[in-house]
């Protein structure tokens, strides 16, 4: 906490990298809100539809920066700095985001801090306790990524494996959609393989070297294996959705688990955290608390408002960059790669 003579910090962070508009205010490392616009016209799509989720963004932005202002109970004159979602994402969605944070970090003469969104991710371990400790693995897995970092400060990553393809976000969707779900399919996914027997369809494993991940051989035979079985039976999938979510949800698993056991074992390191979208997935959770009793880890796994797309892991990132003065001039551009 800063003393009387030191000034409040208070950030404003706003998250726009994909189809969820997200605004949130951070005091001195505390997160006073939380706000965040889901874009349902996406659904009739069966996937993002990039143009139309910029035009969204741009409609959604100043009533949810307001919300989060409003909520948190904080003048935009209390502000500190303004921190935006510089990548990766979808550069449509980013531009709004990026735009309006630059916008109102100049008219308030304050700095503005962008932030990459997979770290901001990883970093969401730190707005609630028990914080990992450094360094920690992470294994990040969202729609547009899968992957185990070694985190050995905040800002401090090294990518030890990742996704030759799909991610496992995505893998979940693809899945979803063959099965006839509306998007994103992976919270479907969830809900009906809890209803379901994960050994009742055995996929084969993606067999893949180090510690990369692979899925897209996976959704090939899960697609191969569904239009095989309908000739023989049209009611194939309402008869087995709960059976067919199991079982593509445990090899998911199996898989993502299988290679940070690895990472795990190679490094020696049991600091072992659980970050993006599909950490939401009830499954998951309880699988790498079980393995973690297993090999004696001490794991982390982010409350569920801060798993999926949100402002508040933005707040969080840019709290840290904040104190090191780690700022971005006005004319950056908004991207930053994956
Ligand atoms: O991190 P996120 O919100 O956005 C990206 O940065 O991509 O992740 C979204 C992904 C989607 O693929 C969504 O289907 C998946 O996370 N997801 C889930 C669950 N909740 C969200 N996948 C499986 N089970 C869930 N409960
Ligand atoms: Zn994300």
């Amino acid at each position: 906490m800063p003393t009387k003579l030191q000034k409040d910090i208070i950030i404003l962070a706003i998250e726009s990298s994909c189809d969820d508009t997200a605004a949130a205010v951070i005091k001195n490392g505390h997160i006073l809100s939380n706000e965040v616009a889901s874009q349902q016209i996406h659904e009739l799509y069966g996937g993002v539809v990039p143009e139309l989720a910029s035009r969204a963004h741009q409609q959604n932005i100043v009533p949810v920066v307001s919300v989060a202002l409003k909520n948190a109970n904080i003048e935009l004159n209390e502000l500190s700095a303004i921190a935006f979602t510089k990548g990766p994402g979808l550069i449509g969605s980013l531009m709004v985001g990026s735009s309006f944070a630059k916008s109102l970090a100049q008219s308030l003469n304050i700095p503005l801090i962008g932030i990459h969104h997979m770290q901001a991710h990883i970093l969401a371990h730190f707005i609630d306790e028990p914080n990992p400790n450094f360094p920690f693995l992470c294994l990040t897995v969202s729609g547009g990524h899968t992957q185990i970092a070694k985190m050995n400060g905040h800002f401090e990553s090294e990518i030890l494996g990742k996704t030759i393809d799909d991610a496992a976000g995505e893998a979940f969707d693809k899945a979803a959609k063959m099965l006839g779900l509306p998007y994103p399919g992976g919270p479907l996914v969830d809900k009906y393989a809890q209803l379901g027997n994960p050994d009742a369809f055995p996929f084969p494993q993606p067999q893949i070297p180090n510690l990369d991940y692979s899925f897209s051989g996976l959704k090939t035979s899960f697609l191969y294996f569904i239009q095989k079985q309908e000739k023989l039976n049209p009611n194939f999938i309402a008869e087995n959705l709960n059976d067919l979510c199991a079982s593509m949800q445990k090899t998911i698993i199996k898989h993502l688990l299988k290679k940070l056991v690895l990472a795990s074992d190679q490094t020696g390191i049991k600091e072992i955290a659980l970050a993006g979208g599909v950490s939401a997935n009830s499954k998951l959770r309880e699988m790498l608390v079980e393995t973690g009793k297993i090999k004696n880890w001490n794991t982390y796994i982010p409350a569920f408002q801060y798993c999926t797309d949100n402002a508040a892991m933005i707040a969080m990132a840019a709290n840290y960059k904040f104190i090191l003065k780690d700022f971005e001039q006005l004319d950056t551009a908004p991207f930053a790669r994956s």
